[in-house]
């Protein structure tokens, strides 16, 4: 690892900036009357609905219901570039609207409700980092999905928490020194996965830097034979109990493909609409947020992904309101380090489509 591995925190995050986490309160009756508003508004305006895992069930359901998509952050832009809809709705957070923009500027990004942002984004303003960059010209700027347009504009690679260890050992193996940025914990697991030289931004999630490891492993002796699915963007003394660290997709699948009964996840309980209707007779339980003299803040669920729901959703499509705009020029530079993922995962997925041949 580079001496200067871990640097002095660049910024963080104010008390101010982190919303509580409000889930949108409907009955039933309301909820099956704006599902069926939303899908002739979605028909009407030949729009599609794109959600992250993390969103409200309602949400998930009606984007699966109407011809949209539900998936993590990788597949939502890959969806949206290759459906034909004029507008996608991006229910998510505000990364993911910028990203479906970028790589549709012909398309209408609408989203639910645009304060929803990500404290990683938040963590990592562009004018520091870029100032940061400039005083490392020898390394390649490699940032993770949740950024701003502009750092990634700033980037020469994004990568997603699926495809962030592929990349970056890919990155070591030419002899590359890395920035990465903005997740320190997904940061250090990448580094030790890959070995890589890397200086790390020292950005978090809130969500998942809320996860104890004392109390997991207090959950794990109660549970012995639970298999433990972690997200990487926890503490490394989480990772260390994990016996799957992976995307968000990843741990969904690893619930259906693993031979246990029992999971215990580490990451926004949205995860777990999902994770049931994929596999209705496996038992999920949460990993723990707050140890014995804490109080969780986030509690799991992230204030920025519960910003979305069916009223807003329906309210946006009458109004057209909250659409999504990237300047030009950002856009532009942005795109690249967009592009060279995509173009990095389709050739990786050809490659192992014709070793499996
Ligand atoms: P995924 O790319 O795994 O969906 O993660 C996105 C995210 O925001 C996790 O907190
Ligand atoms: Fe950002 Fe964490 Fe929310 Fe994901 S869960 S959007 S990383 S704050």
């Amino acid at each position: 690892m580079s001496a200067e591995a871990t640097l002095k925190n660049p910024y963080s995050l104010s008390k101010e900036q982190i919303p509580p986490t409000i889930v949108e309160q409907i009955d039933a009756v309301e909820r099956a009357n704006l599902t069926k508003k939303i899908k002739a508004q979605l028909k009407q305006q030949n729009a599609v609905v794109v959600a992250h895992y993390y969103t409200e069930p309602d949400l998930q359901i009606l984007a699966d219901e109407t011809g949209g998509y539900v998936s993590d952050s990788l597949d939502m832009a890959r969806f949206g570039h290759e459906s034909e809809a004029e507008t996608l709705v991006v229910c998510g957070v505000k990364f993911m609207g910028e990203t479906a923009k970028i790589l549709n500027p012909e398309k209408r990004i609408l989203m639910p409700d645009l304060n929803a942002n990500c404290s990683l984004d938040l963590g990592c303003p562009e004018d520091k980092f870029s100032a940061f960059c400039d005083a490392h010209p020898d390394h390649v700027v490699v940032v993770y999905a949740n950024t701003s347009a502009a750092v990634k504009a700033r980037a020469d690679w994004m990568v997603t928490s699926g495809s962030a260890v592929d990349v970056v050992k890919q990155l070591a193996s030419e002899g590359k020194k890395i920035i990465w940025a903005p997740d320190k914990y997904l940061g250090d697991y990448v580094q030790q996965e890959t070995g890589a030289d890397m200086l790390i931004w020292q950005g978090a999630c809130i969500v998942h830097e809320e996860f104890k490891a004392q109390e997991l492993e207090t959950l794990r002796s109660h549970h012995p034979e639970a298999k433990v699915l972690v997200h990487p963007e926890s503490p490394a003394a989480v990772i260390a109990q994990a016996d799957l660290v992976g995307s968000t997709t990843a741990i969904i699948k690893a619930v259906t493909e693993m031979d246990a009964t029992k999971f215990i996840v580490a990451t926004d309980k949205g995860i777990f609409h999902k994770m049931q209707q994929a596999a209705p007779e496996k038992i999920l339980i949460e990993a723990p947020t707050a140890g014995k003299s804490a109080t969780c803040i986030s509690c799991a669920h992230c204030p920025w992904m519960a910003m979305n729901g069916l009223r807003k959703l329906s309210k946006v499509l009458e109004t057209g309101k909250n659409e999504i705009f990237v300047e030009v020029e950002i856009a532009r530079r942005a795109k690249q380090s967009i592009q060279r993922l995509l173009d990095f995962t389709s050739n990786k997925s050809a490659t192992s489509m014709a070793n499996d041949a």
